[in-house]
């Protein structure tokens, strides 16, 4: 835990006091989201995805308009107005970091200054919501990423947020994490592992449920390309060493088992030229990794204890992923489940939003050496997925992702999808033709109960006839069924990438 936070438990406790508690609803029992449903949320689920409502002026780029531009005020709130009934069992800190650029400009989507938001959940009630600025040096030093090479305490710190051996930490995946006061999202400073830690670190480390270690990667834009890291629960840095490839490729996500870790070196492969062009003009929007499929597309799967030299690699036809749902073994086969896109940064086809998706299957045989890559969706696959952190590495049944909709000029996410991997079947929540959810993160529900839906999906809605945010709260045995709750966040929440879900008690 950073120095002076305190325990979220004790923030928890605090909601059932007088005068902290968010609306005055009476707890229900999970899966009965009907019975005490108000009126005020959508129980309907319509057919198929509304057109788009959404007007975006093309002229202008699309994530600096609408609910993707950014908000100028740090808040802090309590007394949070509750819409359903909040299941009482959530006890903990929801935080989830995006792109905020505190400018009026930004040249892309993925670059703005990180800006934590934050809720902290019990007994019923929201108790408190606040947001910052990740204090990172380019943020202190109002420098954004225009200048000097991006690296170490060089970074934006604005893709994912994650609680690992005593710290809350977010990452831009460039550089180091930033340790944040879990107490109030304030900044502690750049976190190297006690200088174990010299290049880049992920914003998707998987935490093994079952040794508690977090496994991680790093990205380098000179060799070493990409190293793997092994950090102790107790937040020691106990591994770290260099996987050998050919080239710098943008690696967002990666993959474990229980046995294996799993990467995916993809053709978007790092441009020194544009590199130095972006540094020397960001706004001028020229992304230094480039769509470059001559290079392939090839699997790695390697020891998950380490062993970059026992690495086995399967070609795989060219293609992107940033996001995986999940990766288990089963006998000699390791399976992973992947957001691909034909392309991404492939500026002869578009400039942003990257190729034709779908929802793939790949099944990585280590003793033929066979590799199969199954199309499981391609209408409104998602993507921005989450699985239940206690089948990390596991079979897992369900996936969550975000639905997109169509629109030429922006990403416009829509729908929360359940994916039943076993049955190829769909539950979804479309929240209208206004709204717009986000990453729908899986918290699990009565700890009993190990079934991977058996818990709630926590999603910041935004609605554009209106302005409002909310953290919609959604049974994750019954998406149709829409919320059983909306927290009201009393500002505006930009769409930002990932959150993390910290139980009370952990901290
Ligand atoms: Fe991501």
């Amino acid at each position: 835990m950073g120095a002076g936070s305190l325990p979220i438990a004790a923030m928890v406790a605090a909601c059932n006091r007088g005068g902290e508690t968010g609306s005055p609803t009476s707890p229900v029992p999970r899966n009965s989201t009907t019975a005490a449903l108000p009126t005020l949320l959508p129980t309907t689920t319509p057919a198929t995805a509304p057109a788009t409502t959404l007007a975006i002026d093309p002229s202008r780029p699309w994530w600096l308009q609408g609910n993707y531009a950014p908000v100028m005020d740090e808040i802090d709130a309590t007394e949070l107005v509750i819409r359903g009934a909040l299941p009482p069992e959530l006890n903990g800190y929801y935080v989830k970091n995006s792109s905020n650029p505190p400018g009026s400009d930004s040249p892309h989507w993925f670059f703005g200054d990180g800006m934590v938001h934050g809720l902290v959940l019990g007994n019923g009630a929201a108790q408190s919501y606040r947001n910052r600025w990740v204090r990172t040096e380019p943020y202190v030093a109002g420098l954004g990423f225009g200048k000097g090479a991006p690296g170490g305490g060089n970074s934006q710190s604005n893709v994912s947020v994650f609680w690992h051996g005593g710290k809350l930490l977010s990452s831009g995946e460039v550089g180091f994490p930033y340790e944040l006061n879990i107490a109030d999202l304030s900044t502690v400073g750049a976190w190297d592992y006690a200088g174990a830690l010299t290049g880049s670190f992920t914003a998707h480390p998987k935490t093994d449920p079952a040794t508690g270690r977090m496994h991680a990667f790093g990205y380098g834009f000179t060799a070493p390309f990409l190293e793997y890291y092994i950090i102790e629960p107790d937040g020691t840095m106990s591994h770290r060493e260099t996987i050998a490839t050919p080239r710098s490729t943008m690696i967002h996500d990666f993959q474990i088992t229980e046995t294996d870790a799993i990467f995916w070196d993809l053709p978007v492969v790092f441009d020194l030229d544009l590199a130095i062009q972006y540094i020397n003009d960001p706004l001028a929007g020229a992304m230094p990794y480039q769509w470059k499929p001559e290079f392939g597309s090839r699997i790695g799967v390697m020891p998950l204890a380490g062993g970059a030299d026992r690495i086995q690699w399967f070609d795989i036809d060219p293609c992107y992923v940033f996001h995986s749902v999940n990766a288990f073994r089963r006998g000699d086969e390791v399976i992973v489940d992947v957001c691909r896109m034909t392309s991404m940064f492939d500026t002869a086809v578009n400039d942003s939003l990257g190729g034709e998706p779908s929802l793939r299957r790949w099944t990585l045989n280590t003793a033929t050496g066979a590799v199969a890559d199954d199309v499981l969706e391609t209408v409104n696959p998602g993507d921005l997925p989450s699985r239940d952190p206690r089948r990390v590495g596991r079979e897992h049944r369900f996936g969550y992702l975000t639905g997109t909709r169509e629109n030429a000029h922006t990403v416009e996410l829509g729908a929360v999808i359940k994916h039943d991997f076993a049955s190829g079947a769909r539950d979804v929540w479309e929240p209208g033709p206004t709204r717009h959810a986000t990453e729908p993160l899986f918290v699990p529900g009565d700890a009993t109960d190990l079934s991977d839906d058996a818990g709630w999906l926590l999603s910041f809605v935004h609605d554009d006839a209106v302005g409002e945010s909310v953290l919609a709260v959604l049974d994750a045995t019954d998406l149709a069924a829409g919320p059983v709750a909306e927290i009201v966040v009393p500002q505006r929440v930009p769409y930002g990438f990932h959150a993390t879900w910290v139980e009370a008690g952990d901290s």
